[in-house]
């Protein structure tokens, strides 16, 4: 079925409703986002089995730090575990990892863990696997506009230099094109922060399952209906 159909280049996913799939269950928090994981791991081999090339999962968000203290440390103990445990994972199915987000707001020891899995990874030739981790659309832009104010200070550039390709240029994302399909799970109907600049033109698919219920079939049939939708960028007018 799937063959037929247009495959994005980029999807970019809000893994959403670990925590209300734990609940449902009676089951630890810590738990849905466990299934979560092994939901992504599935996700990820089906998006690079049908020729997606960039999968941006969005993992922490700049904000989820405020959340309860337990919640926090726990996460970001599961998250290191996943970090210390996907590396031979990673180069068996030739993928390259990339992190976005503010990895400043990181232990050191899970700083230089990134790090070394992007440089691990980098010259593999599979999907590209980008994580959103400590990451807002928000603090992107604030981010790159602050690179560039320096850029002006220093007099590298002058602020009429400033265009939209520069700007795209200083985000986090600026090695890959900006995301063609938009998945959020759990029925919620928000961007949450997600990748603001760069999903001006992306189509938005909303689904109405808890994220560790999402899978290769629900990956199948939200590429369906993306595959239905006629993009025209501000281009044309419907009635010509
Ligand atoms: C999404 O699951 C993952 C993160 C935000 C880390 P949630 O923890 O937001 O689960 P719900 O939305 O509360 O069910
Ligand atoms: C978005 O989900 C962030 C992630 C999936 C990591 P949230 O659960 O944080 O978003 P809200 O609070 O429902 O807007
Ligand atoms: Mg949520």
């Amino acid at each position: 079925m799937i063959l037929n159909l247009n495959i994005p280049k980029h999807a970019a996913i809000i893994m959403d409703g670990n925590g209300r799939w734990a609940k449902a269950r009676s089951l630890p928090i810590i738990a849905g986002h466990r299934a979560g994981e092994k939901a992504a791991e599935d996700v990820v081999k089906r998006a690079a089995e049908i020729g997606i090339e960039y999968i941006t999962l969005f993992t922490f968000s700049s904000e989820n730090w405020q959340r309860e203290q337990d919640w926090v440390e726990e996460f970001i103990g599961l998250l290191r575990w996943y970090l210390q445990h996907s590396i031979d994972k990673l180069m068996k199915n030739n993928v390259r990892l990339k992190v976005i987000g503010d990895r400043s707001t990181f232990a050191k020891d899970l700083q230089d863990m990134i790090a070394d899995m992007e440089n691990r990874t980098q010259n593999n030739t599979g999907i590209t696997v980008i994580l959103a981790l400590s990451y807002g659309g928000r603090d992107d832009i604030r981010r790159a506009t602050q690179k560039i104010a320096m850029d002006v200070e220093k007099g590298i550039i002058r602020s009429e230099d400033i265009t939209e390709d520069l700007i795209t240029q200083n985000l986090d994302t600026h090695f890959c094109p900006d995301p063609d399909l938009l998945i959020r799970t759990s029925g919620d109907l928000r961007v949450s922060n997600y990748l603001l600049w760069q999903m001006a033109y992306t189509e938005y698919v909303f689904v109405d399952c808890f994220w560790p219920d999402f899978g290769a079939k629900q990956l199948d049939l939200a590429i369906e209906q993306y595959s239905k939708r006629h993009r025209r960028y501000g281009l044309y007018s419907v009635a010509a």
